[in-house]
């Protein structure tokens, strides 16, 4: 039997595949298609304060190798969230990663304090690398006081893990992963999308209204790995990599550039069993390999 399960600073995830934020809504809009009990955690859509409509469309288009979005943070909000969905995400046998989006420091706090109470939370990740947003968004990944100051202060309302997720959209990501470490933030994330844009040659306007977007899928997935190694061999934090995972190849791969779990995005719009498909070819890589702890994988890598 091969032990599965990976640690995450205080948080024990039963194995190292999450669904990543805003590609599965609260978990519902997957849960007729996978059986999510199988994975290791669902990360929930950006929740913010008060609720938002997001963007104007058309707000995704496909590029070479990969997706546009600019989603804009569309959400239910805390209150409803609580009220709905939440009692949905009780009932699923995996563990849930609350993601909270803001426009201010106060924000991330106040969503953090009314969140923490929740039972059924396992964890929060928190979204200072938002591509699509006026407020708030890059604006805070991009500042180095700010993802400090946000981990500090989101860690004094919460004895849950927080994890906070990186924007590749800055020259050395292992800043900010210090950042957080120093600030006592339990992982980081990384990479949430690159900012990118298309244009449609006839009408000559970009393909998506809010002009950029955020990219994904396999386009960013060298970028996202060498974004994991570079934290990986500069600050020691658990990492959760994220980028273009699309099979359990790039999953390993992710896991021994440094992570310590993955998140899968765009390939839930192509193959909605993907994360139990990745558990599987986890489970036979290790088998072939002789590897008897998965967690073993984690920068296992020879430079
Ligand atoms: C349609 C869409 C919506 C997303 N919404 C969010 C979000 O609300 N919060 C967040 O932290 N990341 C969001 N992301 C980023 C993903 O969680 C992930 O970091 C990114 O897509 C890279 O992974 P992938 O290449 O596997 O898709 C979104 C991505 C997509 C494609």
């Amino acid at each position: 039997m091969i032990d599965l399960s990976v640690q995450i600073g205080k948080l024990k995830l039963k194995n190292p595949v999450l669904l990543a934020s805003g590609t599965v809504g609260y978990g519902n809009e997957i849960a007729e298609l996978t059986d999510l009990s199988k994975l290791g955690g669902i990360v929930t859509k950006s929740l913010s304060l008060k609720p938002r409509i997001g963007n104007p469309p058309q707000r995704v288009c496909e590029t070479s190798s990969g997706m546009l979005n600019a989603i804009g943070l569309a959400n239910v909000g805390v209150e409803v969230f609580i009220k709905e969905k939440i009692p949905f995400l009780k009932k699923l046998n995996t563990t849930i990663i609350c993601n909270i989006a803001a426009s201010s420091v106060e924000e991330y706090v106040e969503c953090t304090r009314i969140l923490t109470r929740e039972e059924a939370i396992a964890a929060f990740e928190i979204n200072v690398s938002c591509p699509n947003v006026k407020d708030g968004g890059l604006e805070f990944g991009n500042n180095l006081q700010a993802v400090a100051q946000i981990t500090n202060k989101v860690k004094a309302v919460t004895d849950k893990p927080v994890i906070i997720k990186l924007s590749p959209n800055v020259s050395r990501i292992s800043e900010f992963a210090k950042a957080v470490k120093d600030n006592g933030g339990d992982a980081v994330s990384a990479i949430n999308t690159l900012v990118g844009t298309a244009f449609d040659i006839w009408t000559k306007k970009p393909k998506i209204k809010n002009v950029t977007g955020g990219l994904s899928g396999p386009a960013i997935k060298p970028v996202a790995l060498a974004k994991v190694l570079e934290i990986s061999r500069n600050v020691e934090i658990p990492i959760i990599g994220i980028g273009g995972i699309m099979d359990w190849k790039d999953a390993a791969e992710f896991m021994i550039a440094g992570a310590s779990a993955v998140q899968i995005g765009t390939v839930n719009f192509i193959n909605p069993k993907a994360g139990e498909e990745i558990i599987d070819g986890l489970i036979e890589y290790c088998k072939k390999m002789s590897i008897g702890r998965i967690a073993d994988l984690t920068a296992s890598y020879e430079i």
